[in-house]
């Protein structure tokens, strides 16, 4: 598209004219929910944090996640075949943490109950169950589509959020008291 007159020029960046980090500063400016994505492996449970979850589809259901190319974790869960998504409450900020971190025992001192897809979060807000059905190429990343098969909804409401690179806490309204 041209420059209209009177308009900054934007910064030049490497191939495509946008900045990796000006990429990531600017859609650090939109907050998202955060989940862990879980599933059974012969080695026992794994799981990665991700907020790239989306829904996607109603009939029939589906979901998408985005996992990079160079996670770890993302072969062993498509090597399983089906997950399940714990959407993270808003005092879930170490869990986050925890299922981020490289090297890490991802799992030691949490608490989880088994479902269909993989290890439902204890706390979470909610859980998604769902098979992966296709993953299509995008850059860095992929695009991973999968077809819910069950959902729940625990009594929790106030969500973890994700904005410029830092963790917060959501409430409707007034705070709820603790
Ligand atoms: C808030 C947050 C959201 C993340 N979202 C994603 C994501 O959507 N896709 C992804 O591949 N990694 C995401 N990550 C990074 C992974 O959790 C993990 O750090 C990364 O996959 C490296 O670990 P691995 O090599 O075991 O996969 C996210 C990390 C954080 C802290």
């Amino acid at each position: 598209m041209d420059r209209c007159a009177g308009e900054p020029r934007a910064r030049p960046g490497p191939a495509t004219g946008v900045h990796p980090s000006e990429f990531r500063r600017v859609f650090g400016r939109l907050p998202t929910g955060v989940t862990v994505i879980t599933a059974y492996t012969r080695e026992g449970p794994t799981g990665m944090a991700a907020n790239s979850v989306t829904s996607v589809s109603l009939q029939p259901p589906l979901v998408l996640l985005c996992p990079a190319r160079s996670s770890a974790t993302w072969p062993l869960i498509r090597a399983a075949g089906q997950f399940c998504i714990s959407v993270l409450a808003g005092h879930q900020e170490e869990v986050a943490r925890r299922f981020a971190a490289r090297g890490a025992d991802r799992f030691a001192g949490i608490g989880w109950q088994p479902r269909r897809g993989g290890p439902a979060l204890d706390d979470a807000l909610a859980w998604i169950d769902a098979e992966l059905r296709h993953e299509h190429d995008a850059g860095d990343h992929t695009i991973a589509v999968a077809r819910v098969i069950a959902i729940e909804a625990g009594p929790g409401t106030s969500p973890l959020v994700f904005l410029r690179g830092g963790y917060g806490q959501f409430w409707r309204g007034r705070r709820e008291s603790a």
